[in-house]
């Protein structure tokens, strides 16, 4: 059970590092590539938190601004628009802001004092901490949660170790104004470049500030790798990648990669030296639980990722008993293995292998 939805922080700051500048007019720093990429990210999750600051100096929307995005929503039986939610203490909202009269969505007011004049525009929840925030949006069904800012919301997120992702906006100009609000981290954390691009002069960095996130993004580049596999009526397709203590590849592989039975994972341990000591802190990332028997060699994968010192596997499908019956699992976990398995992965991982099921 997650006692808080995946979330993921997004804000657009200034090459100086600001979020906005000090004057009373909102400082926009995206641009319309950027705007679209954010509507995007919008779109794939199931609500949006900004703090109540941001809903009385922006006046933002925050819904989904494409008919394509809000018409696919709705066919995957979702509502057009995510959940709205923003936290407060003094209760300072004005009930005709655009958080509460734009979008069809249900509007959410967490505060440890809930106000009483919001009363049939919102739902008013009483909430001690973002902690409590989190589990609360959790309980009513959001997986997935995207926080829009602003400075204080995202700096305790951080700080309190609640945020998985990062999603940074970098806008091409300063603003060079030591009043203005700044995008303030946290020391001691250690985020994960995922992923540079470039949107018309706007720089977006994506960094992973979780092991849940780290561990998301690796299996999912296993289930990407999975789908190089050649066809096989008789086997699994199945991907891997072998991912160093500090987030970083080390190798990858996938099922009938370099002759017609080699399994991912043996696959891409052997593209790795046996004596490369990364293997001792590394994770092994694979779309599939490793196998404990196998048809086609003695060595199961199991065994080979116990013979390379490799702590960690990460596995989305827990093998179904189709060709073998596996428990490469138990057997990891009894040899002192960390094993974990993200089954929110396993349909993509399945889905590659429609043609077997
Ligand atoms: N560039 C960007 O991507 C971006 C995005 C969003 C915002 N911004 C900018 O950020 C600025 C606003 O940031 P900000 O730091 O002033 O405000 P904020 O983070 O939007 O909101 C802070 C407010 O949230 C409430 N709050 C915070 N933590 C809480 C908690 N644990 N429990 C209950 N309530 C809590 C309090 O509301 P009360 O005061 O009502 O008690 C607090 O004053 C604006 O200038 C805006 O333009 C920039
Ligand atoms: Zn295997």
């Amino acid at each position: 059970m997650t006692s808080r939805p995946y979330t993921l922080l997004s804000c657009a700051v200034s090459i100086d590092g600001y979020l906005d500048d000090s004057s009373e007019q909102r400082l926009l720093l995206s641009n319309g590539a950027d705007f679209d990429a954010v509507d995007e990210a919008r779109a794939g999750c199931d609500a949006i938190l900004v703090g109540a600051n941001t809903v009385r100096r922006d006046d933002p929307r925050l819904v989904i601004r494409d008919p394509a995005r809000r018409a696919d929503r709705v066919a995957r039986g979702l509502p057009p628009d995510p959940l709205k939610a923003t936290v407060t203490t003094g209760g300072d909202l004005d009930p005709g802001s655009r958080f509460f009269t734009v979008g069809e969505s249900e509007k959410l007011v967490y505060s440890p004092s809930p106000p009483t004049h919001l009363d049939g525009v919102a739902t008013v929840v009483p909430a001690g901490d973002l902690r409590a925030v989190l589990a609360d949006l959790a309980g009513r069904g959001v997986r997935r949660l995207m926080v829009e800012g602003g400075a204080t919301i995202l700096a305790a997120l951080l700080a309190d170790g609640l945020a998985d992702e990062l999603r940074l906006a970098i806008a091409p100009r300063f603003v060079g104004d030591p009043a203005a609000p700044r995008f303030n981290g946290c020391p001691g954390r250690t985020p994960v470049l995922a992923g540079v691009t470039d949107l018309d002069g706007v720089a977006v960095l994506r960094y992973l500030l979780s092991q849940a996130a780290v561990d998301r993004h690796w299996l999912e580049a296993a289930i990407d790798e999975a789908r190089r596999c050649p066809p096989s009526r008789a086997a699994f397709s199945v991907g891997a990648v072998i991912v160093d203590a500090a987030g970083r590849e080390i190798s990858r592989g996938y099922s009938r990669e370099s002759d017609p039975v080699v399994h991912a994972e043996e696959s891409a341990l052997a593209k790795v030296d046996p004596a490369d000591p990364r293997l001792a802190g590394a994770t092994i990332y694979s779309s599939l639980e490793p196998c404990s028997v196998r048809r086609s060699r003695p060595a199961s994968c199991a065994a080979l990722i116990r013979a390379a010192g490799i702590p960690r596997v990460v596995y989305a499908w827990r093998e179904p008993v189709l060709f073998v019956d596996g428990e490469g699992a138990e057997e990891l976990d009894v040899a002192g293995v960390e094993v974990v398995q993200v089954p929110d992965l396993e349909p993509a991982a399945r889905a590659v292998n429609a043609h077997l099921l």
